[in-house]
């Protein structure tokens, strides 16, 4: 094995879920423009809609987009199905789609709940499943999870979101051993606050009457590398994981926080 292989992405395939927004978008430009072929999928609705028109603005004929939501089964299989005809094995899954939560126990919904779960961590089970046949054709198949700092420190409010991205790390665990037997190996990123729709969405639900430059800056105090993240810090570590230089890196967690789960303590953005 070289050090770098540099055309190693070249011809391979790849899925990222929920690619058609944030660190997935990242992501599937990563791939794509090392010579890999991107399906991404997300839910029917503006984002995938606004993935087309990008897809075609930035010149990719190597990124196809597809609609499904990764929590249901039947979508997912659906979704598999239709690799399958196109592309006839997958080399790299990106199980990235997840959505961000604030939980208060005096309005708690057992239903939002579990909606946080099944996207969050479900999701990650029927990807695999549905996609094991077609991730163990491929010789050396990868898979990345996309967890959160969350899942190793956190604050108040955040109970469901964080309960997932630590099942996440769990879970990355024990089916490195399930699917060492096939020759895939599958790790996580943990993210700190990366600059993405759901990160300003949150912010915006959070402090409405606060500037987002000023809830950036902020932000980028709490990490000891000055800033918060770019989509493309996340997409480069997943892609080094998916790489043959992480060929004996499984079941393995990689922080990308800009140093924040180095903190002692961290304090609250919301406070000056
Ligand atoms: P985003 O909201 O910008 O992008 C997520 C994409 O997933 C969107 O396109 C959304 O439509 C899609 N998606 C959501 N639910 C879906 C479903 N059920 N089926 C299919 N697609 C679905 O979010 P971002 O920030 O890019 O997040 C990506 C991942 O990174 C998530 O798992 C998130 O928890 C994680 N993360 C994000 C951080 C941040 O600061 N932005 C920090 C740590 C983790």
């Amino acid at each position: 094995m070289s050090l770098l292989n540099t055309n190693q992405f070249e011809g391979k395939t790849a899925l990222v879920t929920g690619g058609a927004g944030g660190i997935g978008w990242a992501t599937a430009c990563a791939l794509a423009s090392a010579g890999t072929n991107v399906a991404i999928c997300n839910r029917l609705g503006t984002t995938l809609d606004a993935a087309e028109g990008r897809i075609e603005a930035a010149g990719y004929k190597n990124i196809t987009c597809f609609e499904a939501d990764v929590s249901s089964q039947a979508d997912m299989k659906k979704l598999f199905a239709a690799l399958t005809k196109q592309y006839g094995r997958l080399n790299y899954l990106v199980n990235n789609a997840g959505i961000d939560s604030f939980c208060d126990l005096q309005d708690f919904s057992i239903r939002e709940f579990r909606r946080v779960l099944d996207i969050n961590v479900s999701s990650v089970f029927i990807a695999l499943s549905e996609g094991l046949s077609l991730l163990r054709d491929a010789a050396n198949a990868a898979v990345v999870n996309v967890g959160s700092v969350h899942g190793h420190v956190t604050t108040s409010g955040r109970a469901d979101y964080v309960t997932s991205k630590t099942a996440l790390i769990g879970a990355t665990r024990a089916l490195a051993l399930d699917l060492a037997e096939f020759g895939i190996r599958i790790n996580m990123v943990s993210p700190g606050a990366i600059e993405t729709p759901m990160l300003t969405r949150g912010w915006q639900k959070k402090a409405p009457n606060t500037e987002l430059a000023e809830l950036k800056r902020r932000a980028g105090r709490q990490h000891p590398c000055g800033r918060i993240g770019d989509p493309r810090d996340v997409a480069q570590a997943i892609r080094f994981l998916l790489s043959e230089e992480a060929s004996f890196i499984t079941g393995a967690d990689l922080l990308v926080d800009g140093g924040m789960h180095a903190k002692l303590a961290i304090s609250s953005i919301w406070e000056e």
